[in-house]
């Protein structure tokens, strides 16, 4: 059930001020939900676009607590928060969507994996590495692939052990070891849970990665895979939202191996990467989806209108400070091109400082416009950084 009980739209509290954070803000704004935004800076992307400001860390408990105290829901747009603060904002009556608790089990990737083997749900072989050690390595059997339990990101954190050549470079801390998936394709499925317990799921996509880098290259969206499988994975995905009993948007990243089997990779309890495009190409963006189930308000449609691409804007080696872009003209003056930037001050390499979905009458025709985007569109720093050439 909605809350019909509902006054006013009442008002967020966001965890995080980055581009997630920004994007969340914008939907908000549209549905006359203010926001306010946990960030230790006062120019973060989120709080430019007139949200209002909790100066402080992320793990600060006194700051989360004065954010929680501002707003009527609390959200996060970033897993590097304490789960066990929010958890006590909880029990004092905050609302905070997702749970706490949601947040513990995904931020510890072995306790995340032992949540997916007790749904039943597909995932690869593991076992805890609290100690990684090549003898661990070689008794689990190799290829594997070890992921440290806390703190990974974009691809930070994983260490794929094809041979014994990289059992010299293991991870320091406390771990996990999985069996590595020969993959044809990476999958993910970007779906929402209502208070109500409607779940609703966008198309799913395909999400080619760098090779090197482990960094999101282009998304397809919809996926260019069979209906049999489009569907599996789609069904799959609301499985697993459904598992976690919860509200809210959550991302779940798929693996496609080459006997055509579907396996979870991971869950984010958060919008994401994989769902930039529903802004431009959905009925309802996975932003405003968020905002409306944490509100407590009816799920929106998750129709696609049109093929989309969809590419990150990454800030280029060898250089730092601030922005400056290039080829936005040319960008721009190709049809259905919508660049999205996050207003970042500083600008690294491989920072994620913006965007840009392409919408075409066909998936082709927009990986194609898409490819021409990339090759024109590019962001660096101002200044070369030194020693680097
Ligand atoms: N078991 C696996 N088999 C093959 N490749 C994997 C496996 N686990 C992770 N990878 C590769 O590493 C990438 C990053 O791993 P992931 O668990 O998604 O961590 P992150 O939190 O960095 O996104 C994946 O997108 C995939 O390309
Ligand atoms: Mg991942």
């Amino acid at each position: 059930m909605v809350d019909k009980d509902r006054q006013a739209p009442g008002v967020l509290g966001i965890v995080g001020g980055g581009q997630l954070g920004r994007m969340l803000v914008q939907a908000a704004r549209e549905l006359g939900v203010d926001c306010m935004v946990l960030d230790p800076h006062a120019d973060a992307p989120a709080v430019q676009v007139g949200a209002g400001h909790v100066p402080g860390g992320l793990f600060d408990a006194d700051a989360l607590a004065r954010l929680a105290s501002l707003a009527d829901v609390v959200t996060f747009e970033i897993e590097a928060t304490d789960a066990g603060v929010l958890g006590g904002l909880a029990e004092r009556g905050h609302r905070v969507r997702p749970r706490p608790g949601t947040l513990a089990v995904i931020q510890n990737k072995l306790r995340q994996k032992e949540f997916l083997r007790a749904h039943d749900l597909p995932t690869s072989r593991f076992e805890p590495l609290e100690r990684p050690s090549a003898r661990a390595m070689l008794d689990f059997g190799l290829p594997a692939v070890q992921k440290l339990q806390r703190g990974g990101y974009d691809g930070r954190g994983v260490h794929i052990v094809r041979d014994e050549t990289s059992l010299a470079s293991l991870l320091d801390g406390p771990s996990l070891v999985e069996a590595f998936v020969h993959t044809r394709r990476e999958l993910a499925v970007v779906g929402a849970r209502g208070i109500d317990g409607e779940v609703r799921c966008y198309p799913v996509v395909d999400m080619t990665l760098g090779e090197s880098t482990n960094m999101l290259e282009m998304l397809t969206a919809p996926a260019d895979v069979p209906a049999v499988i489009a569907d599996a994975a789609r069904d799959l995905a609301r499985r697993t939202i459904e598992a976690l009993d919860d509200v809210g948007v959550f991302a779940v990243e798929l693996f496609l191996d080459e006997g055509d089997d579907l396996l979870v990779n991971e869950i984010s309890p958060r919008v994401h990467n994989s769902g930039h495009f529903t802004i431009d190409a959905c009925r309802t963006s996975q932003f405003e989806q968020h905002v409306r189930a944490v509100m407590g308000l009816p799920l929106g449609d998750t129709t696609q209108r049109r093929p989309a691409a969809m590419v990150n804007l990454l800030g280029e080696a060898g250089f730092c400070g601030p922005p400056v872009l290039e080829g936005e003209p040319e960008a721009l003056s190709m049809d259905d091109v919508h660049v999205h930037l996050y207003g970042k001050a500083d600008c690294r390499a491989h920072r994620k400082m913006g965007h840009v979905t392409v919408l075409d009458d066909t998936l082709a025709g927009a990986v194609a416009k898409a490819r021409r985007v990339r090759d024109v569109l590019r962001i660096r720093g101002r200044d070369p950084v030194p020693g680097s050439n």
